[in-house]
């Protein structure tokens, strides 16, 4: 049934894979279970499809043997009839086990696919920054598109192949048990070896694809803007040309031994196709050994023999297919068996009608697998519509507290509440409306300008969008681009600014009008001119608004109703701006540090990232 005759070992990494979180049959079964119909449909026919197959050989044996020579026209025809229905019949089976089998396999793969997607995003940020962001794309996209392959190769060729090579083996033994006896003496060392030079070509394949990928590395790292001005300013041209040549000798090399075990297979194939029958057909020159034996048996064996060649090539395949299997649903399963750090509520609170009084009391965080404490014990009010400045030492724990306010990660102990309701008690959609951030880097995604707005208030109106942007003083510039709010911006759109990025970031956080603010850092990537303009809108933003901002520099948070520095995951000080500096403790500290940096370096505030 057109599997090519690829072979396969066992990978051990699969091996290790199982040996480590090995899958429960019954899981499997699960995922299989809503389709069950579909599934008894294709045993079905591929059941049907190898007995009507079996009707090739016994109609040939009976055209040759009778129907030729006695000039039995009658029966020719009905013959060759049959063999055309035969040849029909099996092509159509064949094309509704395909789509029993795909459409099947599709189904359970894109179940699959958004159980992973929906369970993987209601990580925690913390899971995001342990993982490589590549995996996550590769677990989504490789690991669940190899599940296709099991459900239309694998499964399908354990059935295929057991009922074809059943099926075959009673039809030579009616047609001939001498000739079977020596079919199954020749044919299973012809099978092993053609399989040999398979795994062969399946090795050099492995090596083939590594230094082709090794050749790509290379060339996307070289020659690429960054690792170009790294290869000019470190001097390594020459070192990095030699190490291309030599993987490209070695491609050369591999791609040669590739196409010549591609013959070998070719050549090994051919070889065993044509010696098998011609043994045959020496076998059935002795008929004192081997029995009387009449012309259409001998054809008709002959093409049985040739057609269980295949199935029992991929037989021998399955064990390494099975393992592959399973290695790929145990790593699926993997993904899906991570417990959410950050779960949602079983009995949610409303939070309607936010006041936004917010309170930490005695919060202690520390990362999963970390030794110390992030933050330890800190207890804070704002009361509603107030403005409070964390500031702090870098590393001390500020954006940690802004993470926690926003629920990106839960309190080791202790607890926050708005207005009085524990977070924790709250679905994740309406705090997210409550909430609302701009972050120290923030992400744009790529699609239109207008686009990005729109996530922060889908119903705003375009007269809303062109106020925050002006709020957020950066409608001039989207005016000036030629294709206004339907430039796409993000990873491969238009490069924006750091600046530029920040302030379409803050006026998609004006549109989704939270009650509470989160300023982590808003105006770092701006210089003093542009930071001075926005700092007066983000000030209309923040009025009756509760607001927590994060700052390095002081200068912004003159304004604060109370000023917090955090220092080692504890609050060390509060109080106003004017009653810290006259107090002379860590705070005053450093202001007095700020002034002498900015007096040193007056350029130092104009750097963007
Ligand atoms: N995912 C993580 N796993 C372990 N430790 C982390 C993780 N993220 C942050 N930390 C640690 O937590 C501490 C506090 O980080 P946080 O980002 O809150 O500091 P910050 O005060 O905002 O610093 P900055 O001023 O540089 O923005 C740091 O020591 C940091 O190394
Ligand atoms: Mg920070």
């Amino acid at each position: 049934m057109g599997k090519s005759g690829g072979a396969r070992r066992v990978d051990p990494a699969d091996r290790a894979q199982l040996a480590e979180s090995p899958v429960r049959f019954r899981r499997v079964l699960a995922l299989f279970r809503p389709h069950w119909l579909r599934m008894v449909l294709v045993v079905v026919v591929i059941i049907e499809a190898s007995l009507v197959a079996l009707g090739q050989p016994l109609l040939i044996r009976t055209l040759v043997d009778r129907a030729l020579p006695n000039g039995n026209r009658t029966l020719l025809l009905l013959c060759v009839f049959g063999l055309v229905s035969v040849a029909a019949t099996n092509g159509i089976l064949g094309i509704v086990q395909a789509w029993l089998t795909t459409s099947a396999g599709q189904a359970v793969m894109s179940d699959l696919r958004t159980r992973v997607f929906d369970h993987v995003q209601n990580q925690s940020m913390d899971f995001f920054t342990r993982t490589r962001g590549g995996e996550i794309q590769s677990r989504l996209t490789n690991d669940i598109g190899g599940l296709q392959a099991i459900v239309t190769n694998t499964a399908t060729s354990i059935v295929t192949s057991l009922t074809t090579v059943t099926a075959t083996l009673v039809a030579m033994l009616a047609l001939s048990p001498r000739l079977t006896i020596l079919s199954a003496i020749v044919l299973p060392p012809a099978v092993l070896m053609t399989r040999r030079v398979a795994v062969l070509r399946k090795d050099i394949t492995a090596a083939r694809q590594k230094t082709l990928a090794n050749l790509t590395g290379q060339i996307n790292e070289s020659l690429s803007v960054n690792g170009a001005l790294l290869t000019k300013t470190l001097g390594i041209a020459e070192s990095r040309s030699s190490s291309f040549a030599s993987d490209s000798r070695e491609l050369a090399n591999l791609e040669v031994r590739f196409r010549m075990a591609g013959r070998g297979r070719m050549a090994t194939m051919d070889f065993a196709f044509a010696a098998i029958p011609a043994l045959v057909y020496l076998a059935a020159g002795f008929p004192e050994f081997m029995g009387e034996i009449s012309l259409g048996t001998l054809i008709a064996f002959t093409t049985l023999q040739a057609n269980v060649f295949k199935p029992l090539m991929s037989l021998l395949n399955l064990g390494a297919d099975w393992v592959a299997a399973l290695a790929l649903l145990s790593r699926i399963f993997g993904y899906l068996d991570l417990p959410v750090e950050v779960e949602e509520p079983h009995d949610p609170q409303p939070l309607e009608n936010v006041r936004g009084r917010v309170c930490f009391e005695k919060v202690t965080f520390r990362y999963t697998g970390s030794e110390s404490n992030v933050l330890d014990g800190v207890s804070l009010t704002i009361p509603a519509g107030h403005t409070v400045a964390i500031v702090g030492k870098t590393g001390s724990g500020k954006s940690t507290i802004g993470h926690l306010l926003a629920r990106l990660a839960d309190p080791t102990s202790g607890r926050i509440t708005i207005d009085g309701v524990d977070i924790r008690q709250v679905r994740s959609k309406d705090l997210s409306r409550t909430v609302g951030i701009v972050n120290q880097s923030p992400y744009l995604t790529h699609s239109s300008i207008r686009e990005n707005l729109l996530m922060g208030n889908p119903r705003a109106t375009e007269e809303e969008l062109w106020k925050a942007l002006s709020t957020a003083q950066i409608s001039d510039l989207v005016r000036s681009l030629p294709e206004g709010l339907e430039t796409v911006v993000g990873s491969h759109g238009l490069r924006l600014s750091g600046g530029e990025k920040q302030r379409i970031a803050i006026a998609r956080t004006i549109l989704s009008t939270p009650q509470l603010l989160i300023l982590d850092e808003a105006t770092s990537a701006l210089d003093t001119q542009t930071e001075h303009q926005l700092q007066s809108a983000l000030d209309a933003l923040t009025r009756g608004r509760t607001t927590l901002v994060i700052a390095h520099r002081l200068s912004t948070i003159k304004d604060a109703d109370t000023v917090c520095v955090l220092s080692n995951g504890r609050i060390i000080e509060q109080g106003t701006f004017t009653e810290l500096v006259e107090a002379g403790g860590a705070f005053a500290q450093l202001a007095d540090e700020e002034a002498r940096a900015t007096d040193e370096a007056p350029l130092a505030q104009e750097d963007t990232p």
